[in-house]
């Protein structure tokens, strides 16, 4: 990955100065040079110099167009203010390769100093499309100024909080270890997704399992996942069940929650009939989740 070689090169005072832009960016996207000597506390020497450094590393983008010359971080720079912060909050010492690209995501491994391994899960909202920003409307309220940084730190915080949930019910799901900005460390899973799985031992075991953990999930946590399907599900050589990927999640008391929850529990239905031929009704496991 580019950023981590980008990281050795870059001194404190450099990300100094591009949290300082960072900041001025939750008021306007572009941050005048002044704004970013006063937010940096720096005089307007270093200012300028540093901002010509990390400009020429690529990760501002300048605007001159207006009376004042501005500048906004791109988003190399702001998952290098992730990184370094997570490096400096020693949740993470080294990164390595990547594990997978989501829809709106990419995860990485990473470890830490006792070379435990973990997942590191980025947010790039916007990238492709803005598709889930709708999802997002309930955290971002009536905010007129939605930045991608905004929304994809949003996410990292939505789903981190969710995970911490989860985790907390002893059901296997991915461990949350911290996290910073629009990226979160978790547990690696050293499984495959669902999709993946040609065939399966004991599917109606798994079948099962899964109707389990969604049913405990709902009861003991009051959460729904929201976008459960045969990508979010990772299953190991042991047949534990791990699902992942929980930004869409609502609790139960959501106006949507009874819909999802249905689409969500219809999606293993259909996919385990198609592909193993269990058969399933899905208003009885519904019902069966309502009744303690
Ligand atoms: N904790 C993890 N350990 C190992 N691989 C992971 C982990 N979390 C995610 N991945 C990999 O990254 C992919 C994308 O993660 P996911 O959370 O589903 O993101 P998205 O919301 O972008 O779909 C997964 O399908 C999986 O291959
Ligand atoms: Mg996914």
């Amino acid at each position: 990955m580019e950023a981590a070689k980008i990281l050795t090169q870059l001194e404190k005072e450099d990300f100094r100065i591009l949290s300082a832009i960072e900041l001025g960016m939750k008021r306007s996207k572009y941050v005048k040079i002044n704004d970013i000597r006063f937010y940096s506390r720096y005089p307007i020497e270093e200012t300028l110099y540093r901002l010509k450094k990390v400009h020429k590393f690529d990760l501002i983008i300048r605007d001159s167009s207006g009376h004042d010359i501005a500048y906004t971080l791109n988003a190399l720079a702001y998952d290098l203010l992730g990184l370094h912060a997570l490096v400096r909050q020693n949740i993470i010492s080294q990164l390595g390769p990547i594990l997978g690209k989501g829809k709106e995501s990419d995860v990485y491994s990473c470890i830490d100093d006792n070379e435990n391994i973990y997942a590191l899960k980025i947010y790039r909202m916007g990238r492709r499309s803005f598709k889930n920003i709708k999802n997002l409307r309930d955290l971002i309220g009536e905010r007129s100024h939605l930045s991608w940084l905004y929304v994809n730190r949003l996410a990292a915080k939505k789903e981190y909080e969710s995970l911490k949930e989860v985790y907390s019910l002893n059901l296997n799901t991915p461990k949350p270890i911290g996290y910073n900005r629009h990226m979160i460390v978790m547990e690696y899973l050293r499984g495959k997704e669902l999709i993946y799985y040609k065939s399966i031992d004991d599917p109606e075991y798994i079948f099962d399992h899964i109707i389990d953990q969604v049913r405990i999930i709902f009861q003991e946590a009051g959460l729904v996942h929201g976008d459960l399907g045969e990508f979010n599900i990772v299953v190991d050589e042991q047949g534990n069940i791990l699902i992942i990927d929980w930004l869409q999640s609502v609790k139960s008391d959501h106006p949507n929650s009874r819909y999802l929850l249905r689409r969500d529990i219809q999606n293993i239905c259909d996919y385990f009939k198609n592909k193993f031929h269990i058969e399933s009704n899905v208003d009885d496991i519904i019902n069966s989740f309502l009744v303690r």
